[in-house]
């Protein structure tokens, strides 16, 4: 399919640790029932560095790595559902911060898929664009949007970044296939941010950005079937069968629902690598950060095949299959 190739890998965990003991303190929760319920262990929060801060990091990280010039740089794309702001993008944030003049920047917004989404749009751009270079970065920095006294949202999700370096300069194919699918009918299954509109004027309150509301096992139900469905399909569309894929890189959202994918699946579980006790859901950062665990710790090897997969608020999923 498309000739784009991730070059480099890089992230950026914040330094702070909070784990589910330190929760338990602050609501009626336990390290039991959230490591039985989830697999998390603990989660990193960002203390004072907002999105665009972790992704800066990073994308002076995969400069760095690569050597590349900053003013080669064509394409930034942030996937985040917590942005700095409405505007401007957090890409565009990055982009000023790194000083990469000639890269149009913008950011996705489709919550836990937003790197699979991304990936497809920097696909797209590349098409037909022999030596084009992008910068993918999945940023969150979700404890600014979570209720910290809702323990039913509060122990899932953490901060982070990671993101890849993409070009378009080979002869070879390595983004297989790629399978997105968009469910808005069920969009009230997972919100954050929400905002209301004015009901008078001059109005008499000011704007409230709202916390995460989720129906947490609509959530597990969806992302139990969708994601397979669109396993399957990225398999078909690629010419290859689910046997010979190398390495599931499923977003971590939950470990319950990675093992329950990997049954239906009919994979061994030692191909879907978990980090999610170290990370919690950092959303659209949870694929970025376990793709560079992996790459950097050598479990994943050039040349192999990987299925990457996420899914989440919207509600969306998204599968590609890239040759590494
Ligand atoms: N600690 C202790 N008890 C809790 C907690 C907690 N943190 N949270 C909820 N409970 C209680 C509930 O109040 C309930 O008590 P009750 O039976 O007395 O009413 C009981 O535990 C069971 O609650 P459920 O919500 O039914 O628990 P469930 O087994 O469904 O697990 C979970 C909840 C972990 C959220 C699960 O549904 C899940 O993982 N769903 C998928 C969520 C997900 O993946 N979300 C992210 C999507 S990605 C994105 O786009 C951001």
């Amino acid at each position: 399919m498309e000739k784009l190739k991730i070059v480099e890998t890089a992230s950026y965990i914040p330094p702070k640790t909070v784990t589910n003991d330190d929760l338990s303190q602050l609501m009626e929760t336990s390290d039991e029932w959230i490591t039985a319920r989830t697999g998390i262990k603990e989660r990193h929060i960002s203390l004072g560095e907002n999105t665009s801060d972790l992704c800066t990091k990073v994308a002076s990280q995969l400069l760095q790595q690569s050597s590349w010039p900053v003013e080669t740089l064509d394409l930034i794309i942030v996937a985040t559902m917590s942005p700095d702001s409405f505007t401007p993008a957090t890409a565009a944030i990055v982009q000023g911060n790194i000083g990469a003049v000639n890269a149009v920047s913008f950011d996705v917004s489709a919550a836990c898929s937003g790197f699979v989404y991304g990936l497809d749009v920097v696909s797209k751009f590349m098409t037909g664009r022999q030596g084009m270079r992008a910068m993918l970065i999945g940023g969150e920095v979700l404890s600014k949007v979570v209720d910290w006294t809702e323990r039913g949202t509060a122990v899932l999700f953490g901060d982070g970044a990671a993101g890849v370096l993409l070009e378009n300069n080979s002869a070879d194919s390595y983004l297989l296939a790629s399978v997105l699918k968009t469910y808005g009918d069920q969009h009230e299954k997972l919100t954050a941010g929400q905002t209301q509109p004015l009901t008078e004027f001059p109005p008499q309150t000011s704007t409230v950005i709202h916390p995460f509301t989720m129906n947490g096992q609509a959530v597990y139900k969806f992302a139990t079937h969708a994601v397979p469905e669109t396993i399957i399909a990225a398999c078909q569309q690629a010419g290859v069968t689910v046997d010979q894929i190398d390495h599931f890189v499923l977003h971590q959202a939950n470990a319950r629902i990675v093992k329950a994918i990997a049954k239906r699946m009919k994979q061994p579980l030692e191909k879907f690598p978990l980090n999610i006790a170290k990370y919690g859901n950092t959303s659209g950062a949870s694929e970025p950060i376990l793709l560079d665990e992996l790459v950097k710790n050598g479990q994943i090897k050039r040349g192999q095949l990987l299925v990457l997969s996420g899914f989440g608020g919207g509600l969306t999923v998204g599968t590609q299959i890239i040759k590494y």
